[in-house]
C-alpha cells in the first residue's frame, strides 16, 4: 500500500515537469491577504557581534575559527545600526512583511538566565520600526546561531538538555514580543541545519566524523544529524505548546517550523529511479513533515537507518504531531535522483548514504555560480506537500537566485529566476495549494552561510569597500517593486524596467 502511494507521489512531481509556468501575471491574481516579503537573518545581517552584551554563538565560533574562508559575520551588513534606514529601504520597495530572526545570544547571552536589556531593546526598536512603515514581521526564533554558551555547557542541540532551555528562550520572545509579532518560525530549516553541522561539517557547530567530513575533530556523522533533528522536533514541539496554552489565545498568533525543501525527479523513469527520488523526499521532506503531521518518522527512514534512528514515545509522538499552524518552506532548486543501492552494504554509512540515491546533475546543484531556472520544481514540491501531507497552510520562507556578489546591479538571471519562481507559486495555488506567503532572500547582500561575501541573493547591493556600507538597488530590487505596487510582470515589463534603469545610471553603482 505504502509503496504504491509513493510512487504515484513521485508519478506526479514528474508530471510537473510539462507543465508551463504563468508568465504573465500580477500580484492581483494571487488570493486576498497573501503576503510578499523579503527576509535575512540574525547572524548573517546584523553585525555588532560583541557589542552590546551579545555573546558568541556556535556560527561566530566557527567563522573565527576560519572555517569560512576567513569571512565573519562581526560586522555583516551592520543592520544592527541602520535598522531605522532599512527599515525606510523595505517601506519604499512596498514590502507587505520582514522576515528575520533574533540572535538569542543577543537577547539572553548566557543562553539561559537573564535577558540583555539592550539586545531587548534592539529587537522592541526593529518591530516597533517595521510597524509603524505598515511592515509585518515574521520572526524565526533560531536560525543557525545556537548560543556558544550552551554548546560548552552541553553538547547544543545533541543533547536533551536544549529543549528546556529552547522553551524558556521561546517564552521570553512570545511575551516581550508576541503582542507586536503574529508569526513565530522556531527554528530555521532543522534539516539542512542537522547535515551541514553534524554530518558533513560544513556549517556551524562543525561536528563530523571520518570519512564522512574533512578535518573532522569531534562529532560522529552516523548518528549525530539524526539526533539534532530529533532534539529540534521536541523543542519546536515543546515551544508550541506553550505558545497554544499560554499566548495564542491572546495575541491571536501562528507558529510553525521551516523545511528545506528540496525539488527532486528521478534521472529516468525506472523503478529504481522513482523509488530513489521517494527516499529522497521522504528523508529531505518527511524527516521533518512526518513527525509534525503524522507523529512520527517515515518508514523508509526508519527501515534503511536502522537503530540509529531515535524513537518518540507515544507522549513525545502526541506532542509533535499537529504542533503547527503552518510549514515554512525554504527552496532553491531541483536535483534528478538516481538509485544508488550499493552503500547500504557499507558498515558505516551517514545520511546521504542512508538514503541510498545520488544526486545525478551535482555539479549545477552545488557548485554552480548561479541556480538553474526550474520553477516547475516549487510546484512540484508545493503540490507534494498538499498531496502527501493534507495540504497545511504554507509560507514559502527564502526563495531566490545566488550571483557573484560584484557592483553589477543589472542582475537580469535575479529577475527571470524571481519571474519564474512566482509564477509557479501562483500555478500551484491555482491548483489547490494552500500557500499564503512568498519572501525573497534576501533582502540585501548578507553574510551567506556556505560562501561568506562571495556570493550574494540581494534586492540591493551593500558595498563592502565603503566604511558606511551604502546599500545600492539592483534591478530586481525595481523588478520586485513594480509587482509589489500592482504592475503586471511579463518579460515585456522586464524590458521597460531594464531601460529605465539603467537611463538611471545604476546599472554599475560607480558610474
Ligand atoms: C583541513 O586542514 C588543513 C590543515 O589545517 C587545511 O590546510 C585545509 O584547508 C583544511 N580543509 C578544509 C576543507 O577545511
Ligand atoms: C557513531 O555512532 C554509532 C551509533 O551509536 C556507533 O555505532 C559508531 O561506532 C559511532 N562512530 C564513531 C566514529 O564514533
Ligand atoms: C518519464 O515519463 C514521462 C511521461 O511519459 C515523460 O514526460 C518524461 O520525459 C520521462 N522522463 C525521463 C527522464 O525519461
Ligand atoms: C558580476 O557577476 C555577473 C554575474 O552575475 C557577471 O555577469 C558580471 O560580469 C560580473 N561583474 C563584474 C564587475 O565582475
Ligand atoms: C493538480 O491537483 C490534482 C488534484 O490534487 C492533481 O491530481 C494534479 O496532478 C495536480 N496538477 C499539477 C500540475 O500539479
Ligand atoms: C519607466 O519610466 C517611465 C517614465 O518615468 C514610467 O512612466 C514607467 O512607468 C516606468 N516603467 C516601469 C515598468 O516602471
Amino acid at each position: 500500500m505504502r509503496s504504491l502511494y509513493s510512487l504515484q507521489m513521485v508519478v506526479m512531481i514528474n508530471l510537473a515537469v510539462a507543465v508551463l509556468c504563468a508568465d504573465k501575471y500580477s500580484r492581483s491574481d494571487f488570493p486576498p491577504g497573501f503576503v510578499f516579503g523579503s527576509g535575512t537573518s540574525a547572524y548573517q545581517v546584523e553585525g555588532a557581534a560583541s557589542e552590546d552584551g551579545r555573546t558568541p554563538s556556535i556560527w561566530d565560533t566557527f567563522t573565527h575559527a576560519g572555517y569560512a574562508n576567513g569571512a565573519t559575520g562581526d560586522i555583516a551588513a551592520d543592520h544592527y545600526h541602520k535598522y531605522k534606514e532599512d527599515v525606510k529601504l523595505m517601506a519604499e520597495m512596498g514590502l507587505d512583511a520582514y522576515r528575520f530572526s533574533i540572535s538569542w545570544s543577543r537577547l539572553i547571552p548566557n543562553g539561559r538566565g537573564p535577558v540583555n536589556p539592550k539586545g531587548l531593546e534592539f529587537y522592541n526598536n526593529l518591530i516597533d520600526e517595521l510597524i509603524s512603515h505598515g511592515i509585518l514581521p515574521h520572526v524565526t526564533l533560531n536560525n543557525y546561531d545556537l548560543p556558544q554558551a550552551l554548546e560548552d555547557e552541553y553538547g547544543g542541540w545533541i543533547d536533551r538538555r536544549i529543549v528546556k532551555d529552547f522553551t524558556g528562550y521561546a517564552d521570553v520572545c512570545f511575551r516581550e514580543f508576541g503582542d507586536r509579532v503574529s508569526y513565530w518560525t522556531t527554528v530555521n530549516e532543522p534539516n539542512v541545519f542537522a547535515i551541514g553541522g553534524y554530518d558533513q561539517g560544513i556549517s556551524p557547530p562543525k561536528h563530523c566524523s571520518p570519512p564522512f567530513g574533512t578535518n573532522c575533530t569531534r562529532g560522529n556523522s552516523s548518528s549525530e544529524p539524526y539526533i539534532a533533528v530529533h532534539n529540534i522536533l521536541l523543542a519546536h514541539a515543546s515551544a508550541a505548546r506553550l505558545y497554544r496554552e499560554k499566548y495564542q489565545g491572546k495575541q491571536q498568533g501562528f507558529i510553525g517550523l521551516s523545511i528545506f525543501a528540496i525539488g527532486a525527479v528521478p534521472s529516468t523513469n525506472s523503478t529504481e529511479d522513482i523509488m530513489a527520488t521517494q527516499r529522497m523526499m521522504d528523508f529531505y521532506i518527511g524527516w521533518i513533515a512526518n513527525p509534525l503531521v503524522f507523529g512520527d518518522y517515515p518508514d523508509t527512514m526508519k527501515k534503511f537507518v536502522g537503530s540509529r534512528m531515535p524513537s518518540f514515545t507515544n507522549h513525545e509522538s502526541e506532542l509533535v504531531r499537529g504542533s503547527f499552524d503552518f510549514l515554512g518552506v525554504i527552496h532553491y532548486s531541483t536535483c534528478n535522483i538516481r538509485d544508488s543501492p550499493g552503500s547500504l552494504e557499507l558498515k558505516q554509512r551517514d545520511f546521504n548514504m542512508d538514503i541510498a540515491a545520488s544526486i545525478s546533475n551535482y555539479d549545477d546543484f552545488f557548485t554552480a555560480s548561479e541556480w538553474p531556472i526550474l520553477p516547475w520544481g516549487l510546484q512540484g514540491v508545493l503540490e507534494y506537500l498538499k498531496q502527501a501531507y493534507g495540504n497545511p497552510p504554507i509560507y514559502i520562507l527564502e526563495n531566490g537566485q545566488r550571483t557573484p556578489r560584484n557592483s553589477t546591479l543589472e542582475d537580469t538571471s535575479r529577475v527571470k529566476y524571481l519571474q519564474a519562481y512566482i509564477g509557479s507559486v501562483l500555478d500551484a495555488i491555482r491548483n489547490g495549494s494552500d500557500t499564503r506567503g512568498y519572501f525573497v532572500w534576501s533582502f540585501l547582500d548578507v553574510f551567506e552561510l556556505l560562501d561568506g561575501y562571495e556570493s550574494g541573493y540581494g534586492l540591493y547591493y551593500v558595498d563592502l569597500d565603503d566604511p558606511d556600507l551604502k546599500r545600492y538597488p539592483k534591478l530586481s530590487r525595481d523588478w520586485y517593486s513594480h509587482f509589489l505596487n500592482g504592475g503586471s510582470v511579463s518579460p515585456d515589463a522586464v524590458i521597460e524596467l531594464q531601460k529605465n534603469f539603467s537611463a538611471l545610471s545604476q546599472g554599475h553603482f560607480f558610474q
